[in-house]
Formats: structure tokens, C-alpha cells, sequence
């Protein structure tokens, strides 16, 4: 089993981005512990982040073909893009919408998630946490 993680816009800045909202992890120390996990459970992890959102779409059609599943974190792209949506609707890949903050308990305007009701499940809130439980669920969910 293959699994795609992606990162979308400024999650590259994580460790110095807003630390009191994002918390001290690089997004290397994420695809690291990602990594550990992945071996944990036997399957193989590949990483994708970019800030653009047509390469974030590029990289949901092509994985339809090379991967099982995706965890995404789609950042801002979340509250804003029907393009990303299209792209997972088009595909039909199993994906897993995690966030590092709890979108649910900052601004309004990230209540709002053009993903969440087409994903396998949503997690949010609990930092790199969210990830690994994302990246858990959705091989557990894969292997049913
Ligand atoms: C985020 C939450 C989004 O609202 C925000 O735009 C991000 C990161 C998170 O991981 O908490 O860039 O997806």
C-alpha cells in the first residue's frame, strides 16, 4: 500500500510560522515521523507541498493512478478552493483532511471546508497528532 501525504500552501513555514497557533514542528519533522509510522505499519509514504493550487490539483489527479490513499492538509485551499474539491470528486482517491490547529475554534471563515464532506474523515486540533491519527485511519480504513 502507498499513501501520499500533502502539504499545501505555507505549511512549509512550519516552525517559525505563527508557533503560537501551529506549535514548534518543521514539516520535515512531521514527514519524519510520518515516516517511522509508515514503517510501523508496512505500507510505503511519499510527500508532496506546494503553495500553488493548480499543482495541488496536478498532484490529486496523477496520485489516482500511483497511490492508495492521501492525507492532506489543504491549509488554506480548505476554505477557498472548489478546484481541489473537483480534483478529489474527479479522481475518486480515499483521502483524510487533517489540520494542525482546530479550524472549528478560530475565525468563522475557517468553519467553512470545501473537503471535509467528501473525505474518508476529518481531524483537526491536535498538532502533528493529526497526521499520524489521520495516516493511521486511513490505512486502517483501506485495510477493511
Ligand atoms: C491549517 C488551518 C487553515 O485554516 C490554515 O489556512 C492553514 C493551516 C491547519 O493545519 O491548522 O494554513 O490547515
Amino acid at each position: 500500500m502507498k499513501i501520499l501525504v500533502i502539504h499545501g500552501p505555507n505549511l512549509n513555514l512550519l516552525g517559525t510560522r505563527e508557533p503560537e497557533v501551529y506549535g514548534s514542528l518543521t514539516m520535515a519533522d512531521i514527514n519524519d515521523s510520518l515516516r517511522l509510522l509508515a514503517k510501523e505499519l508496512g505500507v510505503e509514504v511519499e510527500f508532496f507541498q506546494s503553495n500553488f493550487e493548480g499543482e495541488l490539483v496536478e498532484a490529486v489527479q496523477k496520485a489516482a493512478s500511483a497511490y492508495d490513499g492521501i492525507v492532506i492538509n489543504p491549509a488554506a485551499f480548505t476554505h477557498t478552493s472548489v478546484a481541489l474539491r473537483d480534483a478529489f470528486s474527479g479522481v475518486g482517491i480515499p483521502f483524510v483532511e487533517v489540520h494542525i490547529s482546530n479550524v472549528h475554534a478560530r475565525e468563522h471563515f475557517r468553519r467553512t471546508s470545501y473537503l471535509s464532506d467528501i473525505a474518508i474523515g476529518v481531524i483537526a486540533g491536535l498538532g502533528i497528532e493529526s497526521y499520524l491519527g489521520g495516516f493511521k485511519g486511513l490505512v486502517g480504513k483501506l485495510r477493511e
